[in-house]
């Protein structure tokens, strides 16, 4: 089987490396210094998992930046591109995926595209009633992605899910802005031959959440807890045998549900797991606030099995690229449904950032060291990390803040110096924040302000 897969990020790469042990895969990306890096071998990403695929087994893998190359001849095109949270439109920016889909309909209209970029509950059936009727040209992208945007999440929040689903559903929605555009695009001079060949059908698209988790990309997908798919059809089917193929677990539940559907459980599934964290955290403030020892009053309770020992530590609030946007998204995608928990479940990170933030304040320090901005031991970024917000408001008190991060290069992360020597940056810092603690400081455990009690995620 001959597959693309668009975009080497976490989510990308490793489905890209777990399928080219049994095809033939091409990975295309907007990177040029990542595409040198997978053909050379070297995983672009920390992922120990990835890193020893890349050198150990026989993998059928090659990177370009070549967006003919990589669709010609593609039977499944698979997109992880990123999709961050607009704080305009208070909606994912859906712009790569839609960027890829015309690429694709233009260059090779009859693959198969699987996103695996998490979207918007309603985005697929909408996306696909879109394309149907317009497919537009690639050559009026700019014009078709931005209007096409922001009408369709204007028009989807307005609707709601409140109204029945039948009245409501993405597709209808999206048929009425269709017919608003329908003129202006015909004025436009949409491609008429292109147009003319693939019009009234429906692209070849199909939603597939993705639940890995980073530092654990291709683990988790050579073990996934399941897979499923917005789709029941053939097609959905032969995709779901390429992920169970290329994994090692046996028995993989596998889940054929509709598309809307697939997408509400890939955001009510990061939702949960933002409640669980922000559940712990504020059990944490509650005995901080009364001197009470937490770590008894989480093992109490996750003695009962109902609710486990595990994905209990507290932290300085839940981060990383995916909690902090899937559960925003979520919540705008209740409008007009009556909720107290969703928007709680955001609202919690910030109370926590503030708590924590307002614990150290209380301290007095002349100068607070950021002890890694990254969310956990072995991770390599730190987009969206709790700990960002936390020095944000501490320097907004006027505090003095230094950073200790060797992922970083520069001198200074906004406007705080980084020293990356660990022994001057003890010196220098009267509390040192870890979000997560490591054998690098407990010769100052005294100075370090930490909530990690189980030396876990
Ligand atoms: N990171 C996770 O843990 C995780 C887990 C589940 C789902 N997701 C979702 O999957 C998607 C991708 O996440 P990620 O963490 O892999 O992202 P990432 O930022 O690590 O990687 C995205 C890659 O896409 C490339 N790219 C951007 N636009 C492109 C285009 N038009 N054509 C080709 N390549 C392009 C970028 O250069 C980058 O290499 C997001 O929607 C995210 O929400 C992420």
């Amino acid at each position: 089987m001959k597959i693309t897969v668009t975009g080497t990020g976490y989510v990308g790469l490793s489905l890209a490396v777990l399928l080219a042990q049994h095809n033939d895969v091409t990975a295309l990306d907007i990177d040029a210094r990542k595409v040198e890096l997978i053909n050379d071998g070297v995983s672009p990403i920390s992922d120990a998992e990835i890193t020893d695929f890349l050198n150990n087994k026989p993998l059928r893998l090659s990177a370009t930046l070549d967006k003919e190359q990589a669709y010609r001849d593609a039977e499944f095109v698979i997109i992880a591109t990123p999709t961050d949270y607009d704080p305009e439109t208070n909606y994912f920016n859906t712009d790569s995926v839609e960027a890829v889909i015309e690429d694709v309909l233009h260059f090779n209209p009859t693959a198969t595209m699987v996103i695996k970029s998490t979207v918007p509950v309603g985005y697929t059936e909408s996306i696909k009633n879109t394309y149907t009727h317009h497919h537009f040209s690639p050559k009026f992208s700019s014009f078709s992605k931005q209007t096409a945007r922001k009408k369709l999440h204007a028009q989807m929040t307005e609707n709601g899910a409140s109204e029945d689903k039948a009245e409501s559903s993405p597709g209808s929605q999206v048929w009425n802005l269709a017919t608003q555009l329908q003129q202006k695009l015909t004025n436009s001079g949409v491609d008429s031959d292109y147009n003319e060949r693939f019009q009234h059908k429906q692209p070849n698209i199909i939603f597939s959440p993705e639940f890995l988790r980073e530092g654990k990309a291709l683990f988790d997908n050579l073990y996934p807890s399941r897979i499923v798919i917005g789709e029941r059809s053939e097609r959905a089917e032969i995709f779901a045998k390429l992920l169970t193929q290329g994994a090692i677990k046996a028995d993989i539940p596998v889940l054929y549900s509709d598309s809307t559907e697939a997408e509400a459980i890939k955001l009510f599934s990061n939702t949960y797991l933002a409640m669980r964290v922000a559940y712990f955290n504020e059990l944490d403030s509650y005995a901080e606030t009364h001197g009470l020892n937490t770590r008894q009053i989480i093992e109490g309770v996750g003695l009962d099995p109902r609710i486990g020992a595990h994905y209990n530590n507290p932290s300085f609030g839940y981060g990383g690229y995916c909690l902090p946007k899937d559960t925003r998204q979520l919540l705008a995608n209740y409008q007009n449904v009556p909720n107290s928990l969703i928007k709680a479940i955001v609202d919690a990170n910030t109370t926590r950032k503030d708590f924590i933030a307002d614990s150290i304040i209380k301290r007095n320090p002349k100068v607070v060291g950021i002890y890694r901005l990254v969310m956990k031991s072995g991770s390599d970024n730190f987009r969206a990390s709790a700990i960002q917000g936390v020095m944000k408001r501490i320097k907004a008190k006027g505090i003095e803040v230094v950073v200790y991060e060797p992922v970083l290069e520069e001198d200074t992360f906004f406007r705080s110096a980084v020293i990356n020597d660990l022994e001057t940056f003890k010196q220098k810092a009267d509390v040192v924040l870890a979000n997560r603690l490591t054998d690098d400081i407990m010769d100052i455990r005294e100075k370090v302000y930490t909530r990690d009690l189980f030396g876990q995620d």
